[in-house]
Order: structure tokens, then sequence, then C-alpha cells
């Protein structure tokens, strides 16, 4: 029998009812319908299924949904601000940082968690904080680009 839940997604409390070993991944697509997060691997690998824990991005898939009972939790769904892009999508959306767009919601959910950390990476810390995920269709150099101008974007807003 499942166990009860309150879990803050998106800013907003919501009530869930899921097995003790159910993982955030499948209470967000199964029972919240927030298909955005994507299953890839299932295994950690491959970080199509990355969200925000308390602004840092974790892997969704194997993630115990009890673990992150009363944390915020935001998915891509969550990440706009009304009508407003997050400066991270705006980016990926201006250098076409996509082709399949599979991997494309973990992408910017860990460029997000990687600019909250560290708001001008170099290349290098680019390259060593999106390592996790995987693009098979292999848009890296556009995702880079996206990421560079994403914070400049941002130094604009803060400065
Ligand atoms: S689906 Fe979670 S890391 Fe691949
Ligand atoms: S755009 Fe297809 S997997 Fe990245």
């Amino acid at each position: 029998m499942g166990m009860k839940y309150s879990l803050r997604i998106n800013g907003r409390m919501m009530a869930v009812e899921a097995e003790a070993d159910a993982t955030l991944l499948e209470v967000l697509r199964e029972e919240l319908d927030l298909t955005g997060t994507k299953y890839g691997c299932g295994e950690g690998q491959c970080g199509a299924c990355t969200v925000l824990v308390d602004g840092r991005a974790q892997r969704s898939c194997v993630t115990r949904v009890v673990a992150v009972a009363g944390k915020a939790i935001t998915t891509i769904e969550g990440l706009a601000t009304g009508e407003r892009l997050h400066p991270v999508q705006q980016a990926f959306l201006d250098e076409e940082a996509m082709q399949c767009a599979y991997c494309t919601s973990g992408m910017i959910l860990s460029a997000v968690s990687l600019l909250n950390a560290k708001p001008k990476p170099s290349d290098a810390e680019i390259v060593e904080g999106m390592q996790g995920n995987i693009c098979r269709c292999g848009t890296y150099p556009r995702i880079m680009a996206a990421i560079r101008r994403a914070s400049a974007a941002m130094q604009g807003v803060r400065s």
C-alpha cells in the first residue's frame, strides 16, 4: 500500500501517494503528469531526468520520493516566471541548442544549477559541470554557447 507524501513542486504543495521505493521521476511523470522530466537510462547516467532540489541538480530517476519530501523541487514546467522564460531557457532557444530535444529539460536544469553555483563559469567549468548530461544528437557546441549566453544575460540582470 502506498504512503502519503507532501511535495513542494514548482512552488506549490502537492499531496501524492506512492510506494516507499517509488522514485521522484515516477511520481512526477505518472502521478503528477509533469512529463517535461524525461526517462533516459533510469540509472543516474544520462541526466535526462534532472530536476532541481533546493536549487541543485539531482537525478530524479535515482532519487526516492521519500528523500525529497518537504524540499523545494523545480521541474522544467516551473522554471519560467509567468510568460517570461528563465534566461537559460531563452538562451537554449536563441542558440537552437537542441535537435530531438529529449535531453533538453535535463540540460537546462543542470545548467541552471551550474550557474547558481558559478555565475561566470569558464568553458572548462561548463564542461565539468555538464558532464553528467548526455546528448545523443551531439548538440554540445550549441549547448556550450547557450550556457555562455545565459551566463552573460544573468550578469546583465544582476548588474
Ligand atoms: S534517466 Fe535519470 S540519469 Fe538517465
Ligand atoms: S537534442 Fe537529441 S538528445 Fe540532445
